[in-house]
């Protein structure tokens, strides 16, 4: 049943043409109950007005939440540091949760969010938004900003950073180092980050005639245990023939220097070794990486999300932030290069 009501303080026909992508004369059309709307754009239509009461009876509970794949994993907590600055100087409570980059466990918080009356959410997403997740972004029953990975969803507030660039310019530096076998330690097979960060290795590679060949590329899960253990394997065997690895985030890179530490081959003399995030760790490791800005990051994501809290119909953004080459003492000439 679609809805008759004036036009006091309720949804406008403008409102209601924005949520639903609808024309403004579509929309006037279905109110009137015109015959010749479809019954799918009247039902469309409807549900977008239960959507906008819903959104004006939540109560504002001064909470919203963060979803992300791996707390243990110091990436994530720094993007919070962000988050926190401009959520706590706009009178927000952060409620964070820890998904393990489950899709289910992702449902789950992010329902057990939405009971608890969040008025938004950010959402580091395990790669593939569920069903549940689709809904509740398009729905708009609660402002959701999807911050780093990419969820597969369109039409969505997004903030990430340059990770085909970022990876370009590290294999780049590799390259002018006179590196020619490097081998790339890719993160979590799925994620936008992965996805973007391996290709734009592999175009780097392929402007300097080294076509990267799949034995040149090894899948990790951005953890340091695993990136320990498959250079660990790969050493193990007789195939360790690279100069120089690139990793696709620091916790890998640093993995990787333990296992080439523990057959004796050192860093960078004989392997260099270059990371992505610039974590912490990188750091103290003296670990030349690809910076992430990952505190703008996350106030960016805040800022979107408490302007969409207060404005539902504000344009949905993609944001890209640029990385930067953090050069440090992980990477030198190459050790087969005879000038
Ligand atoms: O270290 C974790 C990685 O996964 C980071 O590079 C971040 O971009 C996330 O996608």
């Amino acid at each position: 049943m679609i809805h008759n009501f004036a036009m006091d303080g309720k949804p406008t026909l403008k409102e209601l043409a924005a949520m639903t992508g609808f024309s403004v004369s579509t929309v006037s059309r279905a109110l009137s109950n015109a015959e010749k709307v479809k019954y799918s754009t009247k039902k469309r239509i409807d549900s977008a007005i239960d959507e906008y009461y819903g959104r004006k009876n939540r109560t504002l509970s001064g909470i919203i939440g963060l979803i992300v794949p791996d707390l243990a994993n110091q990436f994530f907590p720094l993007m919070l540091t962000g988050i926190d600055n401009v959520a706590s100087i706009s009178g927000y409570t952060l409620i964070l949760s820890n998904s393990d980059g489950s899709p289910e466990k992702e449902d789950k918080v992010l329902n057990k969010m939405i009971d608890i009356g969040v008025e938004g959410v950010i959402f580091v997403s395990s790669g593939n938004a569920t069903d549940f997740t689709r809904q509740v972004v398009s729905s708009g029953i609660v402002p959701v900003v999807f911050l780093d990975r990419h969820p597969c969803i369109d039409g969505i507030d997004f903030i990430t950073t340059g990770n085909y660039e970022g990876m370009y310019q590290a294999a780049r530096y590799l390259l002018t180092l006179k590196h020619r076998r490097i081998l790339y330690l890719g993160g979590k097979p799925g994620t936008s980050t992965e996805n973007e960060r391996l290709s734009g290795f592999k175009a780097a590679m392929e402007e300097a005639a080294l076509p990267v060949e799949e034995r040149d590329v090894l899948c990790a899960d951005f953890s340091f245990q695993k990136g320990y253990e498959v250079v660990r394997d790969l050493l193990c065997g007789n195939r360790f023939e690279y100069t120089a690895i690139a990793a696709a985030n620091d916790n890998m890179a640093l993995g990787a220097i333990k296992a080439l530490q523990e057959k004796r081959i050192s860093v960078p003399d004989q392997v260099s070794v270059i990371g992505y995030d610039d974590i912490p760790g990188a750091e103290f490791s003296g670990l030349t990486t690809i910076k992430q800005p990952f505190v703008e990051m996350g106030r960016r994501a805040t800022y979107q999300l408490l302007a969409t809290i207060k404005d539902p119909f504000i344009p949905k953004q993609t944001v890209i932030l640029p990385t930067t080459v953090v050069f440090r003492n992980s990477c030198a000439i190459a050790s087969d290069y005879t000038g």
